[in-house]
């Protein structure tokens, strides 16, 4: 009986006490076996902790918190921003002494701070991204160590990726560069060596598209390029991007890719993506390493697989 009690519980929440494998397109459990609910979001480490935030599919939108420190077990720090809904893929920055999200509401970005790292986040203002102010923007966002810079990434109507630099104050600052000329969304930045990898996905709502990188030398452009991550007819194997974390281990530094597999209305049946990608400074490629299974010592930076 109580054998049979318990092999019920673990029915219902399989990995209620944390996954052994980073598992793309499933279901993931936080370490309570609940479902992870943070979608379109992003990550920053702090010391040995990574946070990640997104947006809840359950919940209106309103910004959720997880924090791990392994990348498999996330502990779920709850609704950060009580009362803000319909915020849509929120990423994390830190221009100043405080805490800031971005996210997108009523096809503005809107910041909220909080003097601390979790809880407490608070309507600061609608954001005006210089120099159109265009309205409509998939939020994404990018530290450059090199410069201690945050940056702002926003899609917007006319199809235009830009860029924007975060002011010490957290108000936004000029447009460092753009990417024109395509339909294109969901954009994320990473810096290998000294090259800049831009990634974003096409415009086809909430089906997958190929994704696709651009790079440049410069965090003020010229972006070149546009190459497929994925083999075209995989769709970024189901997903869209939503953001790129770095992970710079004793051993190497690894490149990990982020997306979002939505279902068909970016509700509750959405799940994610997550791949080591292999990059190539010098060919200027970057690729999705596919594996059904993988995990990351986030010490060392090394991969492995199932
Ligand atoms: C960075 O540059 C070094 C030296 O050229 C090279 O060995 C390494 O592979 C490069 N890293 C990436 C990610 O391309």
């Amino acid at each position: 009986m109580r054998a049979s009690i318990i092999l019920a519980a673990l029915a219902a929440a399989p990995y209620a006490w944390g996954a052994s494998w980073i598992t793309s397109n499933t279901v993931w459990y936080d370490t309570d076996g609940q479902v992870i609910d943070a979608h379109g979001g992003g990550i920053v480490q702090r010391g040995d902790t990574f946070y990640w935030v997104g947006q809840s599919a359950k919940n209106s939108q309103t910004p959720m918190m997880y924090s791990s420190t392994d990348l498999l077990n996330w502990k779920n720090l709850g609704a950060q921003a009580p009362g803000v809904t319909g915020y849509w893929r929120p990423k994390i920055a830190k221009p100043n002494g405080e805490f800031w999200l971005f996210g997108q509401q009523d096809r503005y970005v809107l910041s909220l701070k909080s003097s601390n790292q979790v809880g407490g986040y608070k309507q600061s203002k609608k954001v005006h991204i210089p120099p159109s102010d265009y309205s409509y923007s998939d939020t994404g966002m990018f530290f450059d160590e090199s410069s201690n810079t945050w940056y702002l990434l926003t899609s917007a109507d006319h199809n235009t990726v830009q860029i924007n630099k975060i002011n010490a104050d957290g108000a936004l600052g000029d447009r460092a560069s753009a990417l024109t000329g395509g339909a294109y969304e969901a954009p994320g930045i990473f810096k290998a060596n000294d090259t800049y990898f831009l990634i974003v996905s096409g415009k086809t709502g909430w089906r997958a598209n190929p994704n696709k990188v651009f790079w440049s030398t410069s965090i003020n452009g010229p972006w070149k390029g546009g190459s497929n991550i994925a083999p075209e007819a995989d769709k970024t194997y189901g997903s869209q991007n939503t953001h790129e974390l770095t992970i710079k281990g004793s051993r190497q530094t690894t490149y990990i890719y982020m997306g979002d597999a939505w279902d068909s209305k970016g509700s509750t049946g959405s799940t994610y993506v997550w791949l080591p990608m292999k990059v190539d400074t010098n060919g200027k490629t970057v690729t999705l390493d596919y594996h059904k299974d993988w995990k990351i010592d986030v010490k060392t930076g090394v991969v492995t697989y199932k």
